[in-house]
């Protein structure tokens, strides 16, 4: 059986199931360079089916992962084209009119400087008003059918929640044999924003509460917009910013947050209502200083998310737990939920937001269809994207402009060498693209993790990224225990959960570290997940002693992770990077062309 899985909204995606397995997942925004790319993923849907070697007429039913999108969003790509001010202006000119003052203002009105008909391809005869997601849904259809060439009767939809929920549970290693209590939390999908449920080994997911009150997403997202950062993008910053604040002087902060939201049993319930909630914490912030902001946000979203938590391993027993969406992203907070006593296991899937509905569609779909969970291949690593064979990439080296650019082929020590030397290499691998917005190796800039220096080295030659924010290591499966405190064993190769470090993590990784509080987000590399990356990461413990190095995502600031060869070329020829690795050759600047 053949299932086509679509994500329209935004952080568009497609998957391709096949016979139990996933084929390929990938971004719209790989594909086409616009981040949080939103609409119909033409591209993404091209690649997977020619991942397969196969096309539309062997496909058999297509899933997609919500039905409920307004058109507004549609005509203005919300997410990908919006900036600070945009979704500034969203909460002035459209939210407070219509909550406080009784107004109804245009949506599209106020953004038509984002309006680019060309982009809409949708027929418009079947849309009432800018709100109408049911009129929005059925134009959707028509152009999916249309473009696809298929028939009506193979599409199905799926509730987004349920989209997040069999992502992270049939996706989940953990679950063969065993019992598994999944949450889902997010900003928003369907009108619901967190559920819980059970799966006993192998069986469908049993419901147990679905919730629209779980706002930790929301309220983490307006309080990202209130500190100048972009929401659903920037909350990570925040999540960094608050580990420096030790909350002593944060208190009124953090009460202005524990003041409204609770966890009420499997849901959750409001201590004071709040009528909206931008206008409630700007107006309450206001004079508080911006790390208090952020401590006072991150710990009471570690406090909801662990009592939840705590609350369903109570009433269930299970403690083989998995969570998935958004607000599943934040590795502080999971860091907290694996340390509670009950928990066994914790898994979160690679790119758990709604970048994954699309996958967690053909799960849903496959099994509505009889598919039994266990016949479902659970996910062995996060490389889903798109490969490249030798051939494709001698060929985007041989097509492009190099300049006077050395090129050569490397083995793993040569590249080990340029990284113990203080240099810092692009890595793209020929292997495929890690799913989701961390580089797990693939599509990623490496450098040697000793020192903090290589951080401002990094940001001067491509990224630009905050100064409070730290990188993350890579570190070889067999050297975990020297360097990360991780008793349970949990799954840390997807960059996606917080560890403590051990005294020679700080003295070996001291880059790759929060440098307040000496935490991490690894990736734990293991041979068989990745032996092209591994074997680079050995011959620089060869060198050095050191089993890791240090990663960050192969992009420039505000761009996509590179996606194909010759993007990949592109990029580091627009960036002060030195040496670029791509497959089995280094392309490597010249000195006097070196920063
Ligand atoms: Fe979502």
């Amino acid at each position: 059986m053949v299932i086509l899985g679509i994500h329209d909204g935004h952080n568009a995606s497609a998957a391709l199931l096949i016979d139990g397995k996933l084929v390929c997942s990938i971004a719209e925004e790989r594909l086409t360079r616009a981040k949080h790319e939103y609409g119909f993923p033409g591209q993404a849907i091209e690649t997977v089916l020619n991942t397969a070697g196969i096309t539309i007429a062997d496909v058999d039913h297509i899933a997609m992962a919500t039905a409920t999108l307004p058109p507004a969003y549609y005509y203005t790509s919300r997410n990908a084209k919006f900036s600070i001010s945009d979704y500034w202006h969203e909460q002035k000119e459209y939210w407070y009119p219509k909550l406080y003052e009784g107004k109804d203002p245009s949506y599209t009105e106020l953004f038509k400087k984002h309006i680019d008909m060309s982009r809409f391809p949708y027929d418009e005869s079947l849309i009432k008003d800018e709100k109408d997601h049911q009129g929005m849904w059925k134009a959707r259809v028509k152009h999916l059918c249309e473009t696809l060439g298929v028939s009506e009767d193979m599409i199905s939809v799926h509730n987004h929640h349920n989209c997040h929920a069999y992502y992270g549970y049939v996706a989940s290693p953990y679950r063969r044999g065993e019992d598994t209590l999944v949450y889902t939390m997010d900003g928003g999908g369907y009108g619901e924003n967190g559920t819980v449920s059970i799966a006993k080994a192998g069986e469908p997911l049993e419901f147990l509460s679905r919730s629209s009150n779980c706002n930790i997403g929301r309220m983490y997202r307006y309080t990202t917009l209130l500190l100048g950062m972009r929401p659903a993008d920037h909350e990570y910053k925040l999540m960094g910013l608050a580990a420096y604040n030790t909350g002593d002087y944060a208190k009124k902060a953090y009460d202005v947050f524990a003041d409204t939201l609770q966890v009420d049993g499997l849901g959750f319930s409001y201590k004071n209502e709040v009528k909206d909630h931008f206008f409630h914490f700007k107006d309450r912030l206001e004079g508080e200083r911006f790390d208090s902001i952020a401590f006072g946000i991150q710990k009471r979203t570690e406090e909801l998310l662990t009592e939840w938590i705590h609350n369903g391993i109570e009433k269930t027993g299970i403690k083989n737990i998995v969570m998935s969406g958004g607000v599943a992203q934040n590795i502080k907070a999971n860091k907290l939920i694996w340390e509670m006593d009950a928990v066994q296991q914790l898994f979160i899937p690679p790119g758990p937001g709604d970048e994954s509905i699309s996958i967690g569609a053909v799960y849903a779909e496959a099994i509505k269809r009889g598919v039994k969970v266990d016949d479902i291949e659970s996910i062995d690593n996060a490389y889903f994207g798109t490969s490249f064979t030798d051939d494709q990439i001698k060929q985007a080296i041989e097509g492009s402009d190099l300049k006077d650019w050395e090129v050569r082929q490397v083995t793993p020590d040569d590249v080990a060498e340029v990284l113990a030397n203080g240099d810092v290499v692009a890595r793209f691998g020929q292997d495929n693209a890690e799913f989701g917005a961390r580089a797990l190796g693939n599509r990623s800039i490496i450098a040697d993790p000793r020192s903090p220096n290589v951080i401002h080295h990094i940001n001067k030659l491509v990224k630009m990224r905050d100064f409070w924010m730290p990188f993350a290591p890579s570190i070889l499966a067999e050297r975990e225990a020297d360097y990360m405190i991780n008793p349970k064993g949990i799954d840390g190769r997807f960059m996606a959960i917080g560890f403590d470090s051990t005294e020679l993590a700080r003295e070996h990784l001291s880059a790759g570290l929060h440098p307040f509080d000496h935490s991490a987000r690894p990736q734990i590399v293991r041979k068989e997940d990745n032996p092209g990356y591994h074997a680079i990461i050995k011959a620089f413990e060869k060198v050095t002693g050191v089993g890791a190095v240090m990663n960050t995502s192969f992009n420039i600031h505000g761009e996509p992770i590179v996606g194909t060869p010759e993007q990949a070329i592109d990029t580091f020829s627009r960036c002060g990077l030195h040496h670029l690795l791509l497959g089995s050759w280094m392309i490597s600047k010249p000195e006097k062309e070196r920063l």
